[in-house]
């Protein structure tokens, strides 16, 4: 199952940077990538939760590392809504940031797959 994050995750990332792409180019199948942003929005969430399912005493760290993981697609959405509108997505990159490198660090800080520590 943490492959299947990881994978997850990852796809999500591209997609998201391919759908800011082709929203400021007004491309109207950017409508098309944002759907199928979202469908990897749900699986990411979908294998982080089977992730915290199979943890069997789940810490606090690991409910940080699942809010966090839950902020990074808030942010996404907030970026891809403000340049929508025109206005100014500066907040919503700069929490994309904060929120993808605690992410990050927590997920591989924590102990299950890669043990890069
Ligand atoms: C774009 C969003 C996300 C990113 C970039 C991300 C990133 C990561 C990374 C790098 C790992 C570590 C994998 C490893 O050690 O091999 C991980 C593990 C995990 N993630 Fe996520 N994640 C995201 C979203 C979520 C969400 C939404 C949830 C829960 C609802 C979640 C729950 C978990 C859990 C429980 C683990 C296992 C922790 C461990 O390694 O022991 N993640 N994630």
């Amino acid at each position: 199952m943490t492959h299947a994050h990881i994978t997850s995750w990852f796809i999500t990332i591209v997609l998201f940077f391919i759908a800011v792409l082709m929203q400021r180019q007004g491309a109207g199948k950017a409508k098309i990538v944002q759907m199928v942003l979202r469908l990897f929005y749900i699986l990411t969430i979908a294998t982080g939760v089977f992730l915290l399912h199979s943890i069997a005493s789940i810490s606090t760290l690991y409910w940080l590392k699942a809010l966090a993981g839950l902020w990074v697609i808030g942010a996404m959405e907030m970026v891809l809504a403000a340049e929508k509108k025109g206005k100014s997505a500066a907040a919503g990159w700069t929490q994309w940031v904060i929120a993808l490198v605690v992410t990050l660090f927590l997920g591989l800080l924590l102990p299950l797959g890669f043990d890069l520590f």
